[in-house]
């Protein structure tokens, strides 16, 4: 693995994204839910659209995940030069029973991408269909579904993956993102990521990844969790 990871000392998102350097392809955004871990802010809605303004400013390409309630808002604000590719849903059936009612199974993932930004569904394709996407041979590349079926790290699912972070995305669902967005090398920046799953996901497909977060403690549990990743001695990673 050949990939650098750079996690920035902690500072707020939106100043991450005001010094981010000018080669940045795509921008992950995972900000807290508004409800629940994290608490709520009555100006949610704005804070969120500056936020993902400040990152199509920088990128080519930016993810915003959140609950479907709460990112359809940001659907009627999409920055002017770009557009959304996909609503992607994250479907998960283990979430534990904690509260009377519907109990939740999904997120949503908005892809935002630049006017004329490359998207590379081809990274999905298995060696033969590649032999035969590369010879000229397919006229449609076949992508990936927009809804990915992956299970919450609890319990003992994704155990190898668990870091303590109460709102840890499992590399499944973030890997997809990078795949699609990105080739080998490119820049993946994640200014508010929490356990650095977005980082772990570049050293895996080798790709630059950039991390930031406003709380030293994630800070720290993402430092660490890379070190390991880089030694060869994260369990996730090796599996
Ligand atoms: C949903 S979690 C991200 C989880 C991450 N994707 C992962 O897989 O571990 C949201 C993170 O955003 C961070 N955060 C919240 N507000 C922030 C802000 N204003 N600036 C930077 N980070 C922030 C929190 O500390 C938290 O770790």
């Amino acid at each position: 693995m050949t990939a650098s990871i750079k996690t920035l000392p902690a500072s707020d998102v939106l100043d991450t994204l005001a010094n981010a350097p000018d080669d940045v392809t795509t921008t992950i955004l995972d900000p807290w839910y508004n409800k629940g871990v994290g608490g709520y802010r009555e100006d949610y809605n704005d804070w969120l659209g500056d936020i993902v303004a400040a990152a199509a400013r920088i990128s080519q390409h930016v993810f915003v995940w959140g609950f479907p309630e709460i990112v359809a808002h940001q659907v009627t604000r999409i920055p002017a030069g770009f557009k959304l590719s996909a609503w992607l849903t994250w479907y998960y059936k283990n979430c534990p029973s904690v509260i009377r009612g519907w109990r939740s199974a999904q997120n949503a993932c908005l892809h935002l991408s630049a006017d004329g930004a490359k998207i590379y569904p081809e990274h999905f394709l298995n060696p033969s269909q590649l032999e035969r996407w590369e010879s000229g041979k397919m006229r449609f590349v076949p992508g990936p579904p927009t809804v990915l079926e992956v299970p919450l790290n609890v319990g003992f699912v994704g155990k190898d993956e668990q870091t303590g972070h109460p709102a840890q995305k499992p590399l499944s669902v973030i890997k997809p993102l990078i795949l699609m967005t990105t080739k080998e090398n490119d820049l993946v920046m994640d200014p508010m990521c929490g356990s650095g799953t977005t980082g772990a996901a570049c050293l895996q497909l080798n790709r630059r990844a950039m991390l930031c977060d406003s709380a030293e403690q994630w800070i720290d549990v993402t430092q660490q969790r890379i070190r390991r990743c880089y030694l060869g001695i994260d369990r996730a990673m090796t599996a």
